[in-house]
């Protein structure tokens, strides 16, 4: 389905009745990238899935997308559909944008989820890399990026195991247009530290990482969860930095029954 929210179409897909669960994808993927935790969550629970601005089936404008942008489209898109809090989380990216939610819109979250993402800014080295990536693709075009990043985003016992998820991965990867992911590079470069909001959160919260993630180490989640009043961490085995498609069936465990409590535990 699409949606016209500030002035761009987005598309999402709304799937399932119930609790509403909004799930962000991170970067450079669209919305394909939480398909094996659909179709099990939305069997419970109403799941809410967009291609963020710049990425899959939503328009792609030239310019720099910041975390709080993103942040301000799906809360639009929350409006549109008349609901008013939900469980919300991503992964990566989709986690920067959960904590600019986090930040701006707190009365919209019944529960948070952050998976294999930090809450951190970047480095002045990442920083750097990014914009080099973005000179890059101006004169390369977008090609290199899949055979880059294949390497990183998945362990090595996916990559040597499961060609079909290698497969998928390179295909979401290999579809994104040039002026969302550069949108994308330089939001995420100018994106603030959120590591504050974390000890605000009243709210059931969870982070989960992989334990083989090498573009966010499990460093990074075990210094959130210190963070958080209502949090605990969960570590997926035998996963790297795509942990609910490299591990579904641990990932859907987790996530269904943190999802169910988010109702038991009283909100403040
Ligand atoms: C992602 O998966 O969203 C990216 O790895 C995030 C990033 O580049 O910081």
């Amino acid at each position: 389905m699409h949606v016209q929210v500030n002035n761009i179409q987005l598309h999402y897909v709304d799937e399932g009745e119930g609790k509403p669960v909004l799930l962000l994808h991170g970067f450079p993927f669209d919305h394909h990238l939480w398909d094996k935790q659909i179709e099990v969550l939305a069997e419970k629970f109403r799941v809410i899935v967009p291609d963020l601005r710049g990425f899959g089936e939503t328009d792609h404008p030239e310019g720099e997308y910041s975390m709080s942008q993103y942040a301000a489209d799906v809360i639009t898109l929350l409006d549109l559909l008349q609901i008013d809090k939900a469980v919300i989380g991503g992964l990566s990216m989709g986690g920067y944008v959960s904590l600019a939610i986090a930040e701006q819109y707190p009365e919209r979250l019944q529960g948070l989820i952050l998976s294999n993402t930090r809450a951190a800014k970047d480095t002045a080295a990442i920083r750097q890399n990014r914009y080099n990536t973005i000179e890059k693709i101006n004169y390369d075009g977008t090609d290199f990026l899949v055979s880059d990043l294949i390497q990183k985003v998945l362990c090595d016992n996916t990559l040597q195991n499961k060609p079909d998820v290698v497969e998928f991965v390179e295909a979401m990867m290999g579809r994104q247009n040039a002026a969302g992911i550069k949108g994308a590079l330089a939001g995420m470069a100018q994106r603030k530290d959120r590591t504050f909001i974390l000890n605000t959160l009243d709210i059931p919260s969870i982070i989960i990482t992989g334990s083989d993630d090498s573009i966010i180490s499990p460093i990074e989640a075990k210094r959130m969860v210190k963070e958080l009043q209502f949090g605990h961490l969960v570590m997926i085995p035998e996963s790297g930095h795509l942990s609910n498609l490299e591990q579904p069936v641990k990932y859907n465990e987790v996530l269904m029954k943190f999802i169910e409590s988010c109702d038991l535990v009283e909100q403040h």
